[in-house]
């Protein structure tokens, strides 16, 4: 691609575009940010880099908190109130027995099976719905697919490129009104024709996934990373068979862990641990069924229901948070923010939480700005402070989860039993299990709201719903 900055150094052959909020990333972090700010009239342009059907083709994990089916809900998408399936429990298995955890019983919660393909298909349909997608986005507010950033805009000209331009800084967006549209920060994209784009804006929004291209564009000094390796991933097939079981077990064998979903009635959703840099082209279907009936064997004589495997992925066990989210009028949402591995699937339901309390920040920031010229741009920091503490438990319990579940290569006997006997330590004790259940359940609603206290119980009107 040619670079347009050192083709002409002023730009002029470029059209400037102006909006108020550029998202970066049409999933469904960028989607239902774009959903909320329709909603509040906030004119807003997405940039997705792939089509609309290669997102839908891509399977993603399945389990919705409460909190998260509540946010669809509120936000008028109650589809996975219809089509969801709402599970009051999950099994972890060990020593080939089912230890059930009431989750339902336990927290007042349940938690929905709804794949995050569904999430970014309500989200996409009723964008589409409400005129914003084409050209101009009757609503103010337009979702573009097949729209690559290809260059990172700190509030000036175009300065370095992805993926180590220049921050965001403050003082440079500041007087913006003044100092005209190439002061605001914003984005050079080229569209699927190949024509090249430039897009400016008050507030830049990174929802742009875990290769995040705006994340790369901080300045090292002013970010930290903090991440963790695991030394391994998970094969995930789906098959064209009945159900195994009637919710999800996790599996902890001497042979590795291995997870039992679900999707449909004909077709079903099963993983299981292996190297981080397995070929999954290199297994055959018999070798796969063999894997997995293995780890799921025990003395009650279970086994899996086998048919033909539709389709197959390894995905990669990592987690990060990258601190401060905001940098200038630049901000990181979900995995653009923080990745977790996928063991309790907490990377969607982090990724809406964030953008709930993102689109309340950004409302008070624009209706604070009112007229002035030098808003505060503090008050953008409160959406970090209010995510952080959701962010760190998510955290926390996905490499507590993946850690007791999985088996380490090179672990000692020691280290294998001292595993099993925490899952039977956890699993015997009603603390233990009610410990587990509000993790995996989320936590409750409270967490991230304006008056971050202490996590609540209670039942929230989406798992009343069913
Ligand atoms: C699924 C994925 C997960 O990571 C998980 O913990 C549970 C379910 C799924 O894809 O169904």
């Amino acid at each position: 691609m040619l670079d347009p900055v050192a083709l002409n150094p002023l730009e002029d052959w470029l059209t400037v575009e102006r909006t108020v909020v550029a998202i970066v990333g049409g999933g469904p972090a960028g989607l239902l940010l774009s959903h909320l700010l329709h909603g509040s009239g906030i004119e807003h342009v997405v940039l997705e880099a792939r089509s609309r059907e290669e997102i839908e083709h891509t399977h993603r994990a399945g389990i919705l908190e409460a909190s998260s089916v509540q946010t669809l809900v509120e936000a008028g998408l109650d589809r996975v109130l219809r089509d969801g399936e709402r599970h009051d429990g999950i099994a972890l298995r060990f020593d080939g027995e089912d230890h059930r955890i009431d989750l339902a019983g336990l927290t007042g919660r349940s938690v929905w099976l709804y794949p995050q393909t569904d999430v970014f298909v309500d989200l996409a349909n009723r964008r589409e719905a409400d005129g914003a997608i084409g050209d101009g986005g009757v609503d103010g507010g337009e979702v573009r697919w097949g729209a690559t950033v290809t260059r990172v805009l700190d509030g000036g000209a175009p300065s370095g490129g992805a993926p180590h331009g220049g921050a965001l800084q403050d003082s440079a967006l500041q007087d913006s009104a003044l100092r005209g549209t190439r002061d605001l920060p914003g984005v050079l994209w080229t569209d699927a024709q190949g024509v090249e784009h430039e897009l400016r804006c008050d507030l830049l929004v990174g929802a742009d996934g875990s290769r995040s291209t705006l994340r790369h564009t901080l300045p090292e000094a002013q970010r930290r990373t903090f991440s963790h390796e695991y030394p391994y991933a998970w094969f995930g097939v789906i098959v064209e068979a009945p159900r195994s079981a009637p919710e999800l077990v996790y599996t902890a064998s001497e042979h590795g862990f291995a997870l039992i979903s679900q999707r449909t009635e004909t077709h079903q959703r099963l993983y299981f641990q292996c190297e981080p840099d397995e070929d999954p082209d290199g297994w055959s279907d018999d070798q796969i069924w063999a894997e997995l009936q293995r780890r799921v064997a025990g003395p009650d004589g279970f086994r899996l229901e086998e048919g033909p495997i539709e389709e197959r992925s390894v995905l990669r066990f990592r987690s990060s948070v990258v601190e401060p989210v905001r940098h200038g009028r630049m901000l990181l949402a979900g995995d653009a923010a923080h990745t977790v591995p996928p063991t309790g699937a907490k990377g969607l339901n982090l990724a809406l939480a964030d953008v709930v309390v993102l689109h309340d920040v950004l409302e008070t920031w624009l209706a604070r700005r009112g007229g002035t010229l030098r808003p505060d741009d503090d008050v953008l920091d409160e959406y970090g402070r209010r995510v952080s503490e959701r962010v760190w438990r998510a955290q926390h319990f996905s490499a507590w989860m993946s850690s007791m579940l999985h088996s380490h290569p090179g672990e000692t006997g020691f280290a294998a039993r001292r595993r099993v006997a925490e899952l039977r330590t956890l699993t015997s004790s009603e603390a233990g299990r009610r410990f587990l259940a509000e993790g995996y359940t989320g936590w409750g609603p409270v967490l991230g709201g304006p008056a971050t206290t202490a996590a609540t119980t209670s039942t929230t009107t989406a798992s009343r719903g069913r």
